[in-house]
């Protein structure tokens, strides 16, 4: 709260271009939001262009009509993209005069993703504009066709100046979606500041914002995003618009999850998941089968996890590595779940379970590259991590789901029905899972191991441990 509120009317201004902090001296590092290296120079932190603040002067203001929270409502119309993975993202397709920042790395796919939107609903006859920033109209063509759409009538640019395609837009009839690709390479000609610099990507965002606010048209904005996952410049544009949807996806695997992060019509916990083929994304509608896909022999260290994101169960293993530590601070490395929730969990096996892990590296990984923010993961992880510590091979055919408490026992979960129906329909025989909650009868056809403690757990799968016991 420093410098950053302090700006000096005249002379050079430092922006931060991760957070958007304004300083009128330069410094190493942002106070704002800690970012080192991150300020840049800008020849100042100008109004808005034609925004309330650049008329300067006393203005006198418009008076308008208060409502009342009762009266008409109407539900918001949506443009649905047919593409189920991506409108159930968006909560339903498209709002028209809304706005949907879309981040990710580059390269994840981001630009094919949206390419097969417009390309969709051109092909229903709405008119789609798809300007790109980035790319060539060549280049884009040439990808167009190598996925197969480039009878869709979709109307392409390659340009960055904001008023421009403003004035573009305004010809003709009015587009059903708008798409920028990318924020960062658009520039206002009534912005001071190079393209690419915060300053230039809030006026560009702003400006369009404003168009499609007051056309009706939707617009989406693409932002490539930092290694940290966080929305490099356009972060600055999060809270601007209506929907904030990132593309995710592990470079080794295929498949890209698309995450709702915040959505004003709609859930935000969906998720939709694809698969990069040689022709484009294509949906996955049975995410578990992939995620499950080329699970191995039987093996110490996995656990099948029966999750749910957003309204949609997803089956996906865990795998568990726990090895005697050859340094003084045993490692702990996770990907795809929290670093704190692991150390948690490992806890509460040490301190209830009587397992000592104090000398061993544990690892942890959810396979296919799944990112589970569940704490319904918990006891899927404990299976995981005593089968790898004691040898122990769990059963083929089991799930896991349940919340494990700091005094080791295991909490119900939400929604648990429908978890066990995904394990069923995917030939599962049998679930681990907490034994409070309710009661499921035996229509889910499988055989229901319940568990109040992770004692009782620990115990159970040591008792399948080879000769070793748990030390
Ligand atoms: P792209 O949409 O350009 O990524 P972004 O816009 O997020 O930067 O995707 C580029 C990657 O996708 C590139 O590495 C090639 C791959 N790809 C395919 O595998 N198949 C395809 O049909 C297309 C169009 C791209
Ligand atoms: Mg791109």
């Amino acid at each position: 709260m420093s410098g950053s509120e302090r700006v000096a009317k005249r002379g050079p201004t430092y922006i931060c271009q991760a957070c958007g902090a304004v300083y009128h001296r330069w410094q190493g590092k942002c106070d704002a939001c800690g970012t080192w290296s991150s300020l840049s120079e800008e020849a100042q932190a100008a109004p808005v262009p034609g925004g309330r603040g650049s008329s300067g002067g006393k203005a006198r203001g418009r008076v308008f009509a208060l409502e009342t929270l009762k009266g008409e409502t109407q539900d918001a119309p949506r443009i649905v993209a047919g593409i189920g993975e991506l409108d159930r993202v968006t909560g339903g397709g498209f709002v028209p005069g809304s706005v949907l920042l879309i981040g990710g790395d580059p390269g994840i796919g981001k630009s094919t993703l949206l390419m097969q939107a417009c390309a969709a609903l051109a092909l229903r006859g709405q008119r789609v504009v798809y300007v790109s920033g980035e790319e060539s109209t060549g280049q884009v063509r040439l990808r167009a066709e190598r996925m197969g759409l480039a009878e869709a009538p979709v109307d392409l640019a390659a340009e960055t100046n904001v008023e421009d395609i403003i004035a573009t837009l305004g010809q003709g009839q009015r587009p059903a979606l708008v798409v920028i690709d990318s924020i960062q390479t658009m520039w206002s000609g009534e912005v001071e500041s190079a393209p690419g610099t915060v300053t230039q990507v809030r006026g560009s965002a702003q400006a369009l914002i404003r168009y499609a606010k007051t056309s009706g048209a939707c617009l989406i904005l693409v932002g490539h995003v930092t290694k940290d996952g966080q929305i490099a410049g356009p972060r600055v544009v999060e809270h601007m618009v209506d929907a904030v949807l990132s593309f995710e996806g592990e470079g080794a695997h295929s498949f890209r999850i698309l995450r709702g992060q915040k959505n004003r019509f709609g859930a935000t916990d969906e998720i939709g998941v694809f698969e990069m083929t040689g022709k484009g994304l294509s949906e996955v509608s049975n995410p578990s089968a992939l995620f499950l896909a080329g699970r191995d022999q039987p093996a110490p260290g996995a656990a099948v996890f029966a999750g749910v994101e957003g309204t949609r169960p997803v089956l996906v293993e865990i795998q568990a590595l726990v090895a005697p530590t050859s340094l003084g601070t045993p490692r702990r490395a996770v990907v795809g779940w929290e670093n704190s929730r692991l150390a948690m969990v490992l806890a509460v096996l040490e301190t209830h379970g009587g397992l000592r892990l104090g000398q061993h590296d544990v690892y942890l990984n959810v396979a296919g590259g799944l990112r589970v923010n569940e704490p319904a993961a918990d006891i899927a992880v404990a299976a995981a991590l005593v089968s790898s510590l004691t040898g122990a091979i769990l059963p083929n055919e089991s799930v896991y789901f349940g919340e494990v408490a700091l005094s080791g026992a295991i909490r119900p979960v939400s929604v648990a029905a429908a978890r066990l129906r995904e394990a069923a329909k995917l030939g599962f025989g049998a679930a681990f899972l907490p034994s409070g909650g309710a009661d499921f009868g035996d229509g889910s056809g499988l055989n229901l191991r319940r568990f109040g403690h992770v004692t009782e757990l620990v115990a159970d799968i040591a008792a399948r441990a080879p000769r070793r016991d748990v030390k």
